[in-house]
Protein backbone atom coordinates (compact mmCIF):
# COMPACT_ATOMS: atom_id res chain seq x y z
CA UNK A 1 0.00 0.00 0.00
CA UNK A 2 1.31 3.27 -0.87
CA UNK A 3 0.94 5.89 2.06
CA UNK A 4 0.39 8.78 -0.12
CA UNK A 5 -3.50 10.80 1.05
CA UNK A 6 -4.44 7.46 2.93
CA UNK A 7 -6.29 7.50 6.72
CA UNK A 8 -3.74 6.45 9.34
CA UNK A 9 -3.74 5.88 12.92
CA UNK A 10 -1.11 4.97 15.01
CA UNK A 11 -1.47 4.14 18.16
CA UNK A 12 1.83 4.85 20.94
CA UNK A 13 2.43 7.70 18.74
CA UNK A 14 3.32 9.94 21.31
CA UNK A 15 7.32 8.74 21.68
CA UNK A 16 9.18 6.21 20.27
CA UNK A 17 8.62 4.38 16.56
CA UNK A 18 5.20 5.17 16.84
CA UNK A 19 6.12 9.39 17.07
CA UNK A 20 9.12 8.44 14.24
CA UNK A 21 6.54 6.81 12.01
CA UNK A 22 3.77 9.61 12.38
CA UNK A 23 6.70 12.16 10.74
CA UNK A 24 7.84 9.68 8.02
CA UNK A 25 3.69 8.47 7.25
CA UNK A 26 2.97 12.40 7.00
CA UNK A 27 6.28 13.01 4.87
CA UNK A 28 4.99 10.52 2.58
CA UNK A 29 1.63 12.17 2.12
CA UNK A 30 -0.57 9.65 4.74
CA UNK A 31 -3.22 11.44 7.13
CA UNK A 32 -2.29 10.47 10.24
CA UNK A 33 -4.20 10.59 13.53
CA UNK A 34 -1.93 10.09 16.66
CA UNK A 35 -2.90 8.53 19.90
CA UNK A 36 -1.05 7.65 23.14
CA UNK A 37 -1.68 7.07 26.98
CA UNK A 38 1.09 10.17 27.09
CA UNK A 39 -0.56 13.16 26.74
CA UNK A 40 2.73 15.47 26.45
CA UNK A 41 4.30 13.68 24.03
CA UNK A 42 1.16 12.95 21.96
CA UNK A 43 0.40 17.12 22.30
CA UNK A 44 3.92 17.50 21.04
CA UNK A 45 3.88 15.26 18.05
CA UNK A 46 0.49 16.40 17.10
CA UNK A 47 1.46 20.08 17.26
CA UNK A 48 4.60 19.18 15.62
CA UNK A 49 2.82 17.94 12.38
CA UNK A 50 -1.04 20.05 12.65
CA UNK A 51 -3.00 17.06 12.59
CA UNK A 52 -5.26 15.63 15.26
CA UNK A 53 -4.77 13.31 18.01
CA UNK A 54 -6.53 11.62 21.46
CA UNK A 55 -4.50 11.18 24.30
CA UNK A 56 -6.28 7.82 25.91
CA UNK A 57 -5.47 4.01 27.51
CA UNK A 58 -5.84 2.18 24.47
CA UNK A 59 -6.59 -0.73 26.47
CA UNK A 60 -10.40 0.52 26.95
CA UNK A 61 -12.41 -0.38 23.46
CA UNK A 62 -14.45 2.53 23.79
CA UNK A 63 -11.38 4.86 23.76
CA UNK A 64 -10.16 2.79 20.53
CA UNK A 65 -13.70 3.31 18.91
CA UNK A 66 -13.04 7.19 20.00
CA UNK A 67 -9.57 7.34 17.88
CA UNK A 68 -11.15 6.07 15.26
CA UNK A 69 -14.07 8.08 15.29
CA UNK A 70 -11.98 11.29 15.20
CA UNK A 71 -9.46 9.90 12.59
CA UNK A 72 -12.62 9.41 10.20
CA UNK A 73 -14.78 12.68 11.36
CA UNK A 74 -11.28 14.31 10.55
CA UNK A 75 -10.45 12.62 7.06
CA UNK A 76 -12.62 10.01 6.20
CA UNK A 77 -12.49 6.50 5.89
CA UNK A 78 -9.63 4.11 7.75
CA UNK A 79 -7.27 3.06 5.03
CA UNK A 80 -4.35 1.47 7.78
CA UNK A 81 -4.27 1.24 11.72
CA UNK A 82 -1.19 0.35 13.15
CA UNK A 83 -1.51 -1.04 16.22
CA UNK A 84 2.14 0.12 18.02
CA UNK A 85 1.75 0.80 21.62
CA UNK A 86 3.14 -1.08 23.83
CA UNK A 87 5.02 -1.57 27.69
CA UNK A 88 7.67 -3.81 28.93
CA UNK A 89 6.95 -3.58 32.52
CA UNK A 90 9.85 -4.11 35.12
CA UNK A 91 12.01 -6.89 35.04
CA UNK A 92 10.87 -9.98 37.04
CA UNK A 93 13.91 -11.30 38.15
CA UNK A 94 13.14 -14.90 37.71
CA UNK A 95 9.57 -14.72 38.84
CA UNK A 96 6.29 -14.71 36.45
CA UNK A 97 5.17 -11.32 37.75
CA UNK A 98 2.13 -10.34 39.43
CA UNK A 99 -1.61 -10.39 37.88
CA UNK A 100 -1.89 -6.35 37.63
CA UNK A 101 1.28 -6.58 35.19
CA UNK A 102 -0.21 -9.97 33.24
CA UNK A 103 -3.81 -8.32 32.79
CA UNK A 104 -1.77 -5.20 31.21
CA UNK A 105 0.22 -6.74 28.86
CA UNK A 106 -2.99 -8.88 27.82
CA UNK A 107 -4.68 -6.04 27.20
CA UNK A 108 -1.93 -3.77 25.64
CA UNK A 109 -0.73 -6.68 23.28
CA UNK A 110 -3.70 -8.24 22.40
CA UNK A 111 -7.18 -7.07 23.33
CA UNK A 112 -6.25 -3.13 22.13
CA UNK A 113 -5.33 -5.03 18.60
CA UNK A 114 -8.53 -6.76 18.73
CA UNK A 115 -10.77 -3.72 19.41
CA UNK A 116 -9.13 -2.16 16.64
CA UNK A 117 -9.99 -4.85 14.46
CA UNK A 118 -13.53 -4.69 15.77
CA UNK A 119 -13.99 -1.35 15.27
CA UNK A 120 -12.13 -1.29 11.86
CA UNK A 121 -12.73 -4.06 10.10
CA UNK A 122 -16.25 -3.97 8.51
CA UNK A 123 -15.78 -1.09 6.45
CA UNK A 124 -13.04 -2.41 5.13
CA UNK A 125 -14.19 -5.26 4.53
CA UNK A 126 -17.56 -3.66 2.50
CA UNK A 127 -14.40 -2.08 0.67
CA UNK A 128 -12.60 -5.17 -0.50
CA UNK A 129 -9.64 -2.73 1.01
CA UNK A 130 -7.83 -1.97 4.17
CA UNK A 131 -4.45 -3.01 6.16
CA UNK A 132 -3.80 -3.93 9.96
CA UNK A 133 -0.58 -3.77 11.24
CA UNK A 134 0.61 -4.62 14.71
CA UNK A 135 3.58 -4.64 16.28
CA UNK A 136 4.90 -7.34 18.04
CA UNK A 137 8.69 -8.14 19.10
CA UNK A 138 11.28 -10.04 17.87
CA UNK A 139 10.70 -11.42 21.37
CA UNK A 140 7.73 -13.34 19.74
CA UNK A 141 9.31 -15.61 18.09
CA UNK A 142 12.09 -16.25 20.70
CA UNK A 143 12.00 -15.21 24.98
CA UNK A 144 12.73 -12.28 26.78
CA UNK A 145 13.99 -14.10 30.12
CA UNK A 146 13.21 -11.39 32.57
CA UNK A 147 9.80 -10.46 31.35
CA UNK A 148 7.34 -13.46 31.22
CA UNK A 149 4.10 -11.12 30.64
CA UNK A 150 6.07 -9.03 27.59
CA UNK A 151 7.45 -11.94 26.03
CA UNK A 152 4.06 -14.09 26.32
CA UNK A 153 1.49 -11.42 25.08
CA UNK A 154 3.57 -10.59 22.05
CA UNK A 155 4.35 -14.29 21.07
CA UNK A 156 0.15 -14.14 21.24
CA UNK A 157 0.36 -10.51 19.32
CA UNK A 158 2.39 -12.62 16.35
CA UNK A 159 -0.48 -15.33 16.58
CA UNK A 160 -3.30 -12.84 16.52
CA UNK A 161 -1.68 -10.89 13.53
CA UNK A 162 -0.98 -14.86 11.58
CA UNK A 163 -5.32 -15.53 12.35
CA UNK A 164 -5.81 -11.89 10.77
CA UNK A 165 -3.85 -12.35 7.72
CA UNK A 166 -5.05 -16.29 7.13
CA UNK A 167 -8.82 -15.01 7.57
CA UNK A 168 -8.91 -12.18 5.96
CA UNK A 169 -6.36 -12.09 3.69
CA UNK A 170 -8.88 -13.66 1.02
CA UNK A 171 -10.98 -10.53 1.48
CA UNK A 172 -8.77 -7.96 0.71
CA UNK A 173 -7.21 -6.67 3.78
CA UNK A 174 -3.85 -6.60 4.05
CA UNK A 175 -1.92 -7.95 7.94
CA UNK A 176 1.51 -7.59 8.75
CA UNK A 177 3.45 -8.17 12.23
CA UNK A 178 6.56 -6.25 12.75
CA UNK A 179 8.82 -7.97 14.62
CA UNK A 180 11.63 -5.23 15.64
CA UNK A 181 14.90 -6.40 17.20
CA UNK A 182 16.52 -3.24 19.63
CA UNK A 183 15.09 0.05 18.12
CA UNK A 184 16.96 3.09 20.18
CA UNK A 185 13.35 4.36 21.87
CA UNK A 186 12.86 5.56 25.40
CA UNK A 187 11.86 2.10 25.92
CA UNK A 188 15.33 0.30 24.86
CA UNK A 189 16.04 3.54 26.82
CA UNK A 190 14.74 2.56 30.08
CA UNK A 191 15.49 -1.40 30.06
CA UNK A 192 18.52 -1.45 28.51
CA UNK A 193 21.53 -0.68 30.83
CA UNK A 194 23.87 1.93 28.90
CA UNK A 195 27.14 0.16 29.63
CA UNK A 196 25.18 -3.12 27.84
CA UNK A 197 26.97 -1.76 24.70
CA UNK A 198 26.33 -4.95 22.74
CA UNK A 199 22.67 -4.02 22.86
CA UNK A 200 22.82 -0.34 22.51
CA UNK A 201 25.18 -0.92 19.36
CA UNK A 202 22.65 -3.42 17.32
CA UNK A 203 19.92 -1.21 17.84
CA UNK A 204 18.68 0.55 15.19
CA UNK A 205 17.53 4.32 14.74
CA UNK A 206 13.65 5.32 14.85
CA UNK A 207 14.25 7.02 11.38
CA UNK A 208 15.92 3.41 10.43
CA UNK A 209 12.91 1.88 11.57
CA UNK A 210 10.63 4.50 9.97
CA UNK A 211 12.16 4.19 6.49
CA UNK A 212 11.60 0.10 6.71
CA UNK A 213 8.06 0.25 7.68
CA UNK A 214 7.31 2.28 4.93
CA UNK A 215 9.14 0.04 2.13
CA UNK A 216 7.50 -2.60 4.24
CA UNK A 217 3.77 -1.11 4.26
CA UNK A 218 4.69 -0.73 0.21
CA UNK A 219 5.29 -4.63 0.20
CA UNK A 220 2.20 -6.09 2.12
CA UNK A 221 4.48 -8.48 3.46
CA UNK A 222 3.27 -9.95 6.74
CA UNK A 223 6.45 -10.79 8.32
CA UNK A 224 8.66 -7.87 8.99
CA UNK A 225 11.73 -8.40 10.95
CA UNK A 226 14.61 -6.36 11.13
CA UNK A 227 17.02 -8.33 13.17
CA UNK A 228 19.23 -11.20 12.69
CA UNK A 229 17.80 -12.72 16.67
CA UNK A 230 14.60 -13.04 14.98
CA UNK A 231 15.53 -15.49 12.29
CA UNK A 232 18.32 -17.28 14.14
CA UNK A 233 15.56 -17.95 16.55
CA UNK A 234 13.25 -18.87 13.75
CA UNK A 235 15.89 -20.83 12.58
CA UNK A 236 16.93 -22.80 15.52
CA UNK A 237 13.66 -23.82 16.62
CA UNK A 238 13.21 -25.43 13.83
CA UNK A 239 16.05 -27.22 13.29
CA UNK A 240 16.36 -28.25 17.30
CA UNK A 241 13.57 -27.17 19.90
CA UNK A 242 15.37 -29.13 22.41
CA UNK A 243 18.31 -27.44 22.07
CA UNK A 244 17.13 -23.97 21.35
CA UNK A 245 15.23 -24.60 24.94
CA UNK A 246 18.49 -25.31 26.67
CA UNK A 247 20.15 -22.88 24.89
CA UNK A 248 17.75 -20.25 25.71
CA UNK A 249 17.84 -21.82 29.61
CA UNK A 250 19.09 -19.91 32.70
CA UNK A 251 19.46 -16.61 30.94
CA UNK A 252 17.16 -14.50 33.68
CA UNK A 253 19.69 -11.63 34.91
CA UNK A 254 17.99 -11.70 38.47
N1 LIG B 1 12.41 -0.29 21.62
C1 LIG B 1 12.66 -1.57 21.40
O1 LIG B 1 13.81 -2.02 21.51
C2 LIG B 1 11.54 -2.50 20.99
C3 LIG B 1 11.89 -3.79 20.53
C4 LIG B 1 10.88 -4.64 20.12
C5 LIG B 1 9.56 -4.23 20.13
N2 LIG B 1 9.25 -2.97 20.57
C6 LIG B 1 7.84 -2.57 20.52
O2 LIG B 1 7.73 -1.42 19.72
C7 LIG B 1 6.55 -0.68 20.08
C8 LIG B 1 6.91 0.79 20.21
O3 LIG B 1 7.74 0.93 21.35
P1 LIG B 1 8.90 2.03 21.44
O4 LIG B 1 10.17 1.31 21.42
O5 LIG B 1 8.66 3.11 20.44
O6 LIG B 1 8.71 2.51 22.94
P2 LIG B 1 8.09 3.84 23.57
O7 LIG B 1 7.96 3.54 25.03
O8 LIG B 1 8.87 5.01 23.13
O9 LIG B 1 6.64 3.92 22.88
C9 LIG B 1 5.55 3.15 23.31
C10 LIG B 1 4.38 4.09 23.46
O10 LIG B 1 3.22 3.32 23.81
C11 LIG B 1 2.47 4.12 24.71
N3 LIG B 1 1.56 3.30 25.51
C12 LIG B 1 1.88 2.39 26.46
N4 LIG B 1 0.77 1.91 27.03
C13 LIG B 1 -0.29 2.52 26.42
C14 LIG B 1 -1.70 2.45 26.59
N5 LIG B 1 -2.27 1.64 27.50
N6 LIG B 1 -2.48 3.22 25.80
C15 LIG B 1 -1.94 4.05 24.88
N7 LIG B 1 -0.60 4.17 24.69
C16 LIG B 1 0.21 3.42 25.46
C17 LIG B 1 3.53 4.78 25.60
O11 LIG B 1 3.01 5.91 26.30
C18 LIG B 1 4.59 5.13 24.58
O12 LIG B 1 4.44 6.44 24.08
C19 LIG B 1 6.02 -1.35 21.35
O13 LIG B 1 4.95 -2.21 21.03
C20 LIG B 1 7.20 -2.17 21.83
O14 LIG B 1 6.80 -3.29 22.61
C21 LIG B 1 10.20 -2.11 21.00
Amino acid sequence: MKLRDKVVVITGSGSGIGAECARRFTAEGAKVVVTDVNSDGLTRVADDLGTVGLAVDITLEENVRAVAELARRTYGPIDLWFSNAGYTGPPQGGGIGDEALWDLSWRLHVMSHVYAAREVLPAMLERGDGYLLQTASVVALAVHPDKPAYSVTKHATLSLSEWLATSYRPKGIKVSCFCPGPMLTPMLLADVAPENQAIMNSAARPDEVAERLVRAIDAEDFLILDSDIGTAALAAKAANYEQWITNMSGLQTG
